[in-house]
C-alpha cells in the first residue's frame, strides 16, 4: 500500500532535498505544502492555522508528517518574536495535535540553537537545553509541544544547513564575485550540513522503531572561517579569507559559540552521516552542473 507523507515548508532547503530523496522510494507518495502555491508545491498550508492543519491531515490521512516549516531568519526573530513563536512553536503544536488525532508519525526538525553553545564537547540528544536567542527558545517551545502532545514523534536537530535556498555557501560565493578579501568569524564552531545528507537521515529516522530526539549533522567540526576557506578552494576562487572574532561581527541574535551535535542515536542504530567536506563536495558539484 502507498505510504502518504505530508511535507510542510516543502519549498525550503530541506523540503526540496527530501523530495529528491523520497522520490526514489516507490511506496511513498509525497504531498508538498507551503505558504505560497507553486507548480512544485500546489497545496497551501500555513502551519500556524490549527483548523487548516487539522482539516488537511484528516483529509489526507498521512502515515508521516515531516515538518520542515520554520521561521529560520535567526536575526529577524529577535525583532519579530510573536511571528517566530507562532511559526516555530504554535505550528509544531498544531501539527502534533493533528498527527496524534490521526495516529500519524510526526518528524519535527529542530536546531542546535536550543543549546547555549558553552560546552566543550559535542551535545548528545539528552544534553541540557538552554537557548540564548528568540529563534532557539521558540524552536525549543516547539519541541516541548511535540513531545507532550504527540505519541509517535521524532525530533531531529540539525545545524548549519545549506541546500537549494539562501545559505552560507551561496552567500560566500556571491561575496567572492565582488570582493577580493572576505572577513569570516573564526571562533564559532559547528558542523556544516548539507540538506541532502539531512534528508537521507530523515528518510532513515522516519522508519525507526524508537521515537524521541535525534541529532543529525554531517560529521566533523569547522569554524565558519574554515567552512568559507573550503568553499572557495572547491570553487577554485582566489579570495583572501580573513579570520575575525564574534566580537568583531555583531549580530542581533546571539549565536552559540560551540554548536557541535553528536549523532549518538543514529550511530547506535548503525547510520552514519557523511563528513562535512565530502557532503560539501557533492553540493558544489551539483550547483556547478545547474
Ligand atoms: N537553515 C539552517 O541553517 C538550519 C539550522 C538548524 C536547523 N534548521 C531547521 O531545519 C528546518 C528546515 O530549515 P530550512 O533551512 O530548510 O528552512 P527554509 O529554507 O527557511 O524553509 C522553511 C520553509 O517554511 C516556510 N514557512 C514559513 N512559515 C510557514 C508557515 N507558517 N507555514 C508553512 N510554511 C511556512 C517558508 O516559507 P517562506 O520562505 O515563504 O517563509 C519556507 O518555504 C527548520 O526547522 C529549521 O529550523 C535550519
Amino acid at each position: 500500500m502507498e505510504r502518504r507523507v505530508v511535507i510542510t515548508g516543502a519549498c525550503g532547503q530541506l523540503g526540496r532535498a527530501l523530495n529528491q530523496v523520497l522520490k526514489e522510494k516507490e511506496d511513498i507518495a509525497v504531498i508538498n505544502t507551503d505558504m505560497e502555491p507553486t507548480a512544485y508545491c500546489p497545496i497551501i498550508l500555513d502551519i500556524t492555522n490549527s483548523v487548516a492543519v487539522m482539516n488537511l491531515v484528516q483529509e489526507i490521512k498521512p502515515e508521516i508528517i515531516i515538518n520542515c516549516a520554520a521561521h529560520t531568519a535567526v536575526d529577524l526573530c529577535e525583532s519579530d518574536q510573536e511571528r517566530a513563536y507562532m511559526i516555530n512553536a504554535i505550528g509544531p503544536k498544531n501539527l502534533a495535535m493533528a498527527a496524534d488525532a490521526m495516529d500519524a508519525k510526526l518528524v519535527h526538525i529542530s536546531t542546535d540553537y536550543v543549546f547555549d553553545g558553552e560546552a566543550d564537547a559535542p551535545y548528545t540528544e539528552d544534553a541540557v537545553t538552554n537557548p540564548k536567542s528568540v529563534y532557539g527558545s521558540t524552536k525549543l517551545a516547539g519541541e516541548e509541544y511535540v513531545k507532550s502532545l504527540c505519541e509517535k514523534y521524532y525530533i531531529v536537530r540539525t545545524a548549519w544547513l545549506y541546500g537549494d535556498g539562501k545559505n552560507f555557501v551561496k552567500t560566500m560565493l556571491g561575496l567572492a564575485e565582488k570582493n577580493t578579501e572576505i572577513r569570516v568569524v573564526s571562533d564559532q564552531y559547528g558542523s556544516p550540513t548539507s540538506a541532502m545528507e539531512l534528508a537521507r537521515a530523515v528518510a532513515f529516522i522516519m522508519d525507526m522503531e524508537e521515537y524521541g530526539i535525534y541529532h543529525a549533522t554531517c560529521e566533523g567540526i569547522a569554524a565558519w572561517y574554515e567552512f568559507a576557506v573550503e568553499i572557495f578552494q572547491m570553487a577554485g576562487k582566489t579570495v583572501t579569507v580573513k579570520p575575525i572574532t564574534t566580537e568583531e561581527y555583531k549580530t542581533p541574535a546571539k549565536r552559540p559559540q560551540y554548536s557541535v551535535l553528536e549523532n549518538r542515536k543514529l550511530k547506535e542504530a548503525g547510520y552514519r552521516i557523511k563528513d562535512w567536506k565530502e557532503a560539501l563536495k557533492e553540493y558544489m558539484d551539483t550547483i556547478a552542473e545547474a
